[in-house]
């Protein structure tokens, strides 16, 4: 199964967002991601917009040409930009409004209700939906009872325990992929990959539809360039 790249931009509106004039451009860093093979672009605006800006999802979606991912945590704000602007696929996050990255995936038993509602909400509107989760049975169950169309997983602890043990940091994303084939949930994954962990991560999940990469990816920007950088990751997944 190839497993497609989506390239998560956050950090370069960062960037841009020091200077308070539109350098680094994002439109055109999006599209020569995609010009150089990226699979898709991820962004994730957060309450204080100190990154991706709510604006910048809509000029977003006019120009991406492969699929647009909005990320985030559903409060009211969030869920009406999503609406409007229709991304190809939105993924919920459990995150709190000041917190630095996501760093934890949903409780699917105690936001089941919630959950549900928020998922048909988005489905209705054309847009596909994941939920961000930790590689446990019990949430996975509960996500497909929600009708996510797909899961990502919080890959964060694979990559801190990666270069200690890989095959124990591995073990429960191998479980947890297994089940969501069983169950019919689609598996994305992100959080933390990088070019030392995301070969073994893509070889031991078969079922790996896409990764969603930033912080690594950005860094190795700025040592090998953008050009080389698509390839790179790409040849890893492929
Ligand atoms: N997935 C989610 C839900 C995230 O919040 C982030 C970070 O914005 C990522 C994936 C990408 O993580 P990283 O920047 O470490 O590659």
């Amino acid at each position: 199964m190839l497993t497609k790249l989506s390239v998560n931009i956050n950090k370069i509106a960062l960037l841009r967002n020091s200077r308070g004039n539109n350098v680094p451009d994002i439109l055109k860093f999006a599209s020569d991601c995609e010009a150089y093979g990226a699979d898709g672009i991820t962004v994730h605006p957060r309450p204080d917009e100190r990154h991706i800006k709510y604006t910048d999802v809509f000029d977003l979606k006019k120009n991406v040409r492969t699929e647009l991912n909005v990320e985030g945590y559903p409060d009211e704000k969030f869920l009406r930009m999503v609406i409007d602007a229709k991304p190809h696929q939105c993924t919920l996050v459990p995150d709190a409004p000041n917190a630095l990255t996501s760093d934890n995936g949903w409780d699917t038993i105690l936001h089941q209700v919630q959950l549900k509602e928020i998922v048909a909400l988005l489905q209705e509107n054309g847009i596909r939906v994941s939920l961000f989760i930790n590689p446990e049975k019990k949430y996975l169950d509960a996500a497909k009872e929600i009708n996510t169309d797909r899961i990502e997983f919080y890959t964060g602890p694979y990559a801190h325990h990666y270069s200690i043990d890989r095959e124990d940091a591995i073990s429960p994303f191998i479980q947890a992929a297994k089940h969501c084939l069983e169950i019919g949930l689609g598996v994305n994954a992100g959080h933390d990959l990088n070019l030392d962990n995301l070969a073994f991560f893509k070889q031991q999940i078969p079922n790996l539809l896409e990764v969603s990469i930033g912080h690594a990816f950005v860094k190795d920007c700025l040592y090998y360039g953008l050009e080389n950088v698509v390839p790179m990751y790409k040849r890893l997944l492929n």
